[in-house]
């Protein structure tokens, strides 16, 4: 099977493959001379990682728990310790199996594990397939915030079932659902165009376009600057949300949702997005219907929004859109104008009455 594309970044280049029914191929897609050790959850086990882990000739499984409180330093130590309790070595291969949850956690652990071993990606969610397996970044949270440890660590191959995602619950679909979206806006009116209306989609079709977008942009600036910035667009404000309601109550793609609308509403407010494109990129978001912002404080979001990683300095930096599929990373935000946004997002976001 030839890959759907080859992502070329500065420190390697590895092969993502798309398609039906490719998790009983993992084994036959990535050669390996060493152990396989399959790093998946409880959950996931039964229906995805023993099938992974039968593809190869032989393969260990490790499971750790769900849930971003157990994306963590102390985690990713339990799978080193099982690593070594089960002899694995320098050659063996990590094939993580799940979420992005479990992808940057277990793929942490690889990437520091005897220095790092050889990593493939088996991601499980709309989110990971489109967005958190590509582009080599993994990270674990710490108690003073979010993604706060972590490396660059490309792996060596990706590998994305889609026949799995027909099991996602729909919340979790519609993570990524924005996600895709966010991609269509910063680089791809067809795929944006797929998921304008809601509804019936080709997510086969959905998953190539969105990773093809991603792909693109880690391709040409790897590391966090300049060109990778922009897939931060509806971050700023989605951070300052997640951070206001303590990583509760809403799904990440949910938060980038409001995030973009807020967005948006700055670029119309400083001229650069015509209102009529604007309320076009609205209606696509609303059309997935994000579930409604709970009752925020605009200062609280303000506030956290001040934390966000993209600021450089006192300079605030936003991705804003200027047609559907152009985006702009602008490094001159006023406080007012991000408060403004946040205004706009709040106001949409509010549950009808
Ligand atoms: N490294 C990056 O570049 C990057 C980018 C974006 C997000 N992330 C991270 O990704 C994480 C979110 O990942 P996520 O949205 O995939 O959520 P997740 O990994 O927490 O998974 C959500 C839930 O879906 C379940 N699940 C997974 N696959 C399933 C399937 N096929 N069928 C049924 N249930 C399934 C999981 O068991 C879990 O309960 C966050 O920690 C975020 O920080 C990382």
């Amino acid at each position: 099977m030839n890959p759907f594309l080859t992502i070329r970044q500065a420190s390697a280049t590895y092969p993502v493959f798309v398609g039906r029914e490719l998790l009983d191929r993992v084994g036959a897609l990535v050669r390996t001379r060493g152990r396989v050790f399959v790093i998946t959850s409880e959950q996931l086990r039964v229906r995805f990682g023993e099938r992974v882990a039968k593809s190869f000739a032989a393969a260990d499984i490790i499971t750790i728990a769900e849930g971003e409180a157990h994306k963590s330093l102390s985690t990713a130590n339990d799978v080193v310790t099982a690593l070594l309790e089960r002899g694995a070595k320098r050659d063996s291969l990590a094939v993580v199996v799940g979420g992005g949850m479990i992808g940057d956690t277990a793929g942490f652990a690889a990437s520091i594990f005897l220095r790092g071993i050889d990593l493939v990606h088996v991601p499980t969610t709309l989110l990971a397939q489109v967005d958190s397996s590509i582009g080599g970044k993994l990270a674990v949270n710490h108690e003073k915030g979010k993604n706060l440890i972590g490396s660059f660590y490309p792996p060596r191959a990706v590998i994305s079932d889609t026949s799995v995602l027909s099991t996602l619950p729909r919340r979790e679909f519609l993570s990524g659902i924005f996600e895709a979206l966010k991609g269509g806006v910063i680089g791809d009116v067809a795929l944006f165009e797929l998921l304008e209306h809601g509804g019936e989609i080709d997510v086969d079709d959905v998953v190539r376009r969105a990773i093809r977008v991603k792909a693109e942009i880690v391709s040409a600036d790897e590391k966090e600057s300049d060109v990778r910035r922009l897939l931060n667009y509806g971050h700023t404000i989605a951070h300052g949300i997640e951070a206001a309601l303590h990583y509760e109550g809403l799904t990440h793609g949910e938060a980038v949702a409001w995030g973009m609308i807020g967005a948006n509403a700055i670029a119309v407010r400083r001229g650069i997005l015509a209102p009529s494109i604007s309320a076009r990129i609205n209606d696509a978001i609303r059309a997935w219907q994000p579930s409604p912002l709970p009752p925020l404080d605009a200062r609280e979001i303000l506030a956290a929004t001040e934390h966000d990683k993209k600021n450089t300095g006192t300079q605030r930096v936003m991705v804003l859109p200027r047609e559907i599929g152009v985006c702009d990373v602008v490094s001159d935000v006023a406080e007012d104008e991000i408060a403004f946004g946040i205004a706009a997002a709040l106001a949409d976001g509010r549950p009808a009455a």
